[in-house]
């Protein structure tokens, strides 16, 4: 299954992972950005309906110097004290939140459509794949539309978030650490996904469905056997 899920990423397509049922039980839609299109926006839009987001790993991050946005509040609370009182000490699914800028690619307009948020992501993966991370200012504006998350140290041996995880897939098929992460929404009742309606969707769309527990199991497999 692991297998089959590295080749779809490195084909372009989506897979859907679940993180855990004692964490935020979410389905998230994972596909590398290297290979993200208008189209894969449209989907996660359409059929995910969360946040999109572009997990980046901490290798990337650090090279970018991008910081979580809570060290950003914690700084700037120093001159708008109302920051301090929003700390987001009191998550209640996971100790520490994976949420870094908000960039736009500066040859986007809005930078909201498919095709500006397409092109916002898949350029950030190719700077880090060209490593040309110093020249991310020189291309890249924030605030933006797309949500840039920050993968812990150490990725999933750290933090079992769909963060950590997206970058862990993309480090185990070989492909560069940027990925595109969308929580898939239920549409009637108000919920994220059920589980079951998840795996549903994979099997409609012959998707691969992946649960959490099974990917971090392969991963520490496959730093052991490196
Ligand atoms: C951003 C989120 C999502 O849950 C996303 O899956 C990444 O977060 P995490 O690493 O906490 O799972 O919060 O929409
Ligand atoms: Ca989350
Ligand atoms: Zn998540
Ligand atoms: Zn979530």
């Amino acid at each position: 299954m692991m297998e089959e899920a590295l080749k779809s990423l490195r084909k372009g397509e989506i897979v859907l992972v679940f993180d855990a049922a004692n964490r935020e039980r979410e389905t998230d839609m994972i596909l590398a950005a290297e290979h993200v299109t208008p189209e894969h926006i449209r989907i996660l839009r359409n059929d995910a309906g969360g946040l999109i987001c572009a997990p980046v790993s901490a290798e990337n991050a650090e090279k970018l110097g991008i910081p979580f946005m809570t060290d950003i509040l914690k700084v700037s609370s120093e001159k708008y004290p109302v920051l301090k009182r929003l700390s987001p000490h009191d998550i209640p699914y996971d100790e520490k939140s994976a949420f870094s800028i908000t960039v736009n690619h500066r040859k986007t307009f809005t930078g909201i459509t498919d095709n500006d948020r397409a092109l916002t992501i898949k350029e950030l993966a190719l700077l880090c794949k060209d490593g040309q991370h110093e020249k991310f200012g020189d291309f890249f504006r924030s605030p933006g539309h797309v949500t840039l998350l920050r993968a812990a140290d150490g990725h999933v041996l750290r933090r079992r978030g769909h963060t950590e995880m997206s970058i862990a897939l993309m480090e185990m098929a070989g492909l560069t650490g940027v990925a595109v992460c969308c929580e898939m929404m239920d549409n009637r009742r108000g919920n994220s996904l059920s589980t079951e309606d998840a795996r549903l969707y994979a099997k409609e769309h012959d998707l691969i469905f992946l649960n959490g527990s099974d990917l971090i199991k392969a991963y520490k497999e496959y730093k052991f056997e490196l």
